[in-house]
């Protein structure tokens, strides 16, 4: 029987420049840049360029990509087409069908720099295909884009029709800067597998949206904002997780495969969320979240377990700050991590060959076969 390794646990595919978690640490490095410095100093277009060039860009290097991606930020009228016949569907569904859809006259083989290409306006696309399906279904008129904004504040000008505060918008661009690259996680993963059969870029992204949908991934960060909604106060902590815990069911924004302490980006969310409060003075949901982050910790001894907050328990309570509504979380996910997947997806094309694991059959073999009419 040869050696199953549920979950691909532990498991090494290839090698990879573009980031590392140090899982025992609680660090991050993108290109070897720590995440606390591209959080506090970086724009999302530098990460961007970072991710997709492997350095950061100088002041000429950068005006440029940041133009080339602001003047792809426009949707077509399919993709409006698309999304306003989708009224029923959920966020994510929206989005990735969406995404799809501005795949237009991709036949064909396409070089490198065609397929980075595909890359870079997706990326700018993702934020106007939100902001427009969240305007629609809330009976609001769409808001075009502009070229004048950074993508952070852009897409917070079309999702509210006015331009954030500094604050607002550093708040947009840490958590997009957070979420733009984790390794070889499970979206990740699903990218580079469809890339890995010289599909295109549209099908690899399409693919990691579908699997960044799932409350054990991306999904999570929604269910840590009902999780505080129920919870409702710091004196109901301990009933609420003992329960949860009592029924063997797990505390959403907690726990990670690789990470064995606390997620190097929920200190940097909790920063920017303190920035939003100190400025629009919103309700702390902080102390909350550091009452159930201190009591499965350290109370509950999840910690011994190795069981820590991941950035999820942190995410939603800036989105809230920013006016965003909670089944939209998962889509800000997406909005930052196409980067990771469009990078992921050029570095497997570098040296490609196709995922294929395999499955141990445990099954029957030289069964004789019957007719149906003799069943
Ligand atoms: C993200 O991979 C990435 O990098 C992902 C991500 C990224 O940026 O791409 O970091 C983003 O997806 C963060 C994770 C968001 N998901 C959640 O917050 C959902 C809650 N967490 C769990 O479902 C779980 O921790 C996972 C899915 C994140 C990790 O799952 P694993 O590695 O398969 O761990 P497991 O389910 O096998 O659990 C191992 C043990 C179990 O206990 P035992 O049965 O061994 O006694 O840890 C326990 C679990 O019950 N455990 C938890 C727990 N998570 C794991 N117990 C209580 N609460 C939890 N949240």
């Amino acid at each position: 029987m040869p050696e199953i390794h549920k979950g691909l646990e532990g498991v090494y595919i290839d090698e990879s420049n573009i980031s590392r978690v140090f899982g025992d640490e609680g660090k991050l490095t993108y290109r070897g840049y720590w995440i606390d410095d591209l959080a506090q100093h970086s724009t999302y277009e530098e990460v961007v360029y970072l991710l997709l060039y492997g350095e950061l860009p100088d002041q000429e290097e950068l005006d440029a990509f940041t133009n080339q991606l602001a003047s792809h930020r426009e949707i077509s009228d399919t993709t409006r087409n698309v999304i306003d016949g989708m009224a029923d569907a959920g966020p994510m569904d929206v989005l990735r069908t969406a995404v799809s859809s501005t795949a237009e006259a991709t036949e064909g083989e396409f070089s490198v720099e065609e397929n980075r290409q595909h890359g870079i306006e997706i990326i700018a696309k993702v934020p106007t295909i939100l902001a427009y399906f969240n305007r629609v279904r809330n009976g609001e008129e769409p808001i075009k884009p502009r070229e004048d904004l950074s993508h952070a504040a852009n897409f917070y000008y079309m999702l509210h029709g006015e331009e954030p505060t500094e604050v607002q918008e550093h708040a947009v661009n840490t958590a997009m800067v957070l979420y733009a690259e984790h390794g070889m996680n499970a979206s990740t993963f699903t990218a580079v597998t469809i890339a890995s059969t010289q599909a295109n870029m549209y099908s690899a992204v399409t693919g990691g949206i579908g699997a960044l949908q799932g409350p054990l991934h991306g999904g999570a960060t929604e269910t840590v904002v009902d999780m505080l909604d129920d919870i409702g106060s710091a004196d109901s902590v301990a009933d609420w997780v003992d329960a949860r815990i009592d029924a063997h069911e797990k505390i959403p924004g907690f726990g990670h495969r690789v990470y064995r302490s606390v997620d190097p980006r929920c200190a940097q969310f909790a920063r920017v969320y303190q920035e939003l409060v100190d400025e629009d003075g919103e309700s702390a949901r902080l102390e909350l979240i550091e009452t159930v982050h201190e009591y499965v910790v350290e109370e509950k001894g999840l910690g011994e377990k190795g069981i820590y907050p991941n950035t999820d328990l942190y995410s939603g309570t800036v989105y809230s700050a920013l006016g965003i509504d909670p089944d939209l979380y998962t889509c800000m996910f997406t909005m930052a991590r196409v980067a990771g997947w469009v990078a992921h997806v050029l570095e497997q094309w570098e040296d490609n060959r196709i995922l294929r694991p395999r499955v141990e059959y445990t099954g029957e073999v030289g069964k004789e076969f019957v007719p149906v009419e003799e069943r």
